[in-house]
């Protein structure tokens, strides 16, 4: 318990979030064959290198969410990367679970089968937190209760495995933005969604304070007409996260979900001006949201290093002036934040 307390108090930490860096190879080489760079074990790693070893990254952030390939590799200065974030008091943690698999046309998340064992090599690398993510895509049919049992039941066994080997497990039930559906849908499946996963967690005697949330914001699909404003997805994500999550957690931290990174930094932003009083830690755990803008200056290219890295600590800036609501829309027209 004294592991898991400790690992709650570096990463719930004011004014800080969490990065997700643990893009699967598949997922990575889809991210660097956006700036037209071929996916290989090298280019893989000098993009961890940019983004992890980026200056003051940890005034901004307390925790790194790895994939397991990143774990045995090593920053431009030659130091394990695992051992590089230990070194500048980040909290190294990795992505566990094997993605996803098809069960009656939605989705489940694969890994738990050997779970236990994976956790242990995953400990002797350095990590101390682990992200398992379950998918759910809204449609007229879906999703169904069936994935919505099945994945509330899959996150709780996957948070009690973590606890008893000393993880703190991210629980990350994602309800996927893709589709043309109102933000009114958004709320009723995500309070459905979270509901279940307490349920689960409870029923498992997963200890709470000892979880941190990483949920979708309560958003209009992507391909809506009319989407709803700012004000709007802040208002309606707390009162689903009031109405769902007990106020024992310490910590959600949000994923961005194919927000642009504007829209994730002022929604967040805006939950922390409501005048609303949150009894959790209110942060963020965005991967594209905070990665996007370096990828696009960096081009694969070491002459764009320098530029690609204050992108990256630019955008971890003002997401970390959105968790305390110091935020605001001029920012992003200013060339030094702060
Ligand atoms: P995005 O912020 O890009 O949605 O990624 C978060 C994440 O970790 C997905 O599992």
């Amino acid at each position: 318990m004294q592991e898991l307390k400790q690992t709650i108090k570096d990463l719930v930490v004011v004014g800080k979030g969490i990065l997700a860096a643990d893009e699967s190879v598949k997922t990575a080489a889809k991210r660097l064959a956006s700036i037209g760079v071929e996916s290989t074990d090298e280019t893989r790693r000098q993009y961890r290198n940019l983004i992890l070893t980026a200056p003051e990254i940890e005034k901004y952030i307390s925790g790194v969410i790895l994939f397991e390939e990143t774990l045995h590799q090593k920053s431009n200065d030659g130091v394990l990367f695992p051992e590089h974030l230990r070194r500048i008091w980040v909290v190294p943690g990795i992505k566990v679970d094997n993605g996803l698999a098809e069960l009656n046309g939605e989705q489940i998340t694969k890994g738990l089968d050997d779970l236990g064992e994976r956790l242990e090599v995953f400990k002797k690398a350095g990590t101390r937190f682990a992200k398992w993510r379950a998918v759910y895509s809204i449609s007229e049919n879906t999703p169904s209760d069936l994935i919505i049992n099945r994945n509330a039941a899959d996150l709780a066994k996957y948070a009690k495995i973590c606890h008893q080997h000393g993880f703190v497990p991210i629980v990350e039930p994602e309800v996927l933005i893709d589709g043309a559906h109102s933000i009114e849908t958004c709320y009723n499946v995500s309070e459905k969604v979270l509901k279940a996963v307490f349920n689960a967690l409870k029923k498992e005697g997963v200890k709470i304070e000892y979880i941190i949330l990483k949920p979708s914001m309560v958003i209009s699909g992507k391909q809506a007409i009319n989407r709803a404003n700012v004000d709007e997805v802040a208002k309606k994500t707390v009162k689903c996260l009031k109405a769902t999550v007990p106020e024992e957690l310490p910590s959600i931290n949000f994923l961005s979900g194919g927000q642009t990174p504007q829209e994730a930094t002022a929604h967040l932003n805006k939950m922390h001006t409501l005048g609303e009083k949150l009894p959790w830690h209110v942060s963020f755990s965005y991967a594209r949201a905070l990665q996007e803008p370096a990828l696009e200056a960096w081009k694969g290219k070491d002459e764009n290093l320098h530029t690609a890295q204050m992108a990256f600590i630019r955008r971890a800036k003002l997401n970390s002036l959105a968790t305390i609501g110091k935020y605001r829309e001029e920012m992003e027209n200013e060339i030094e934040v702060m």
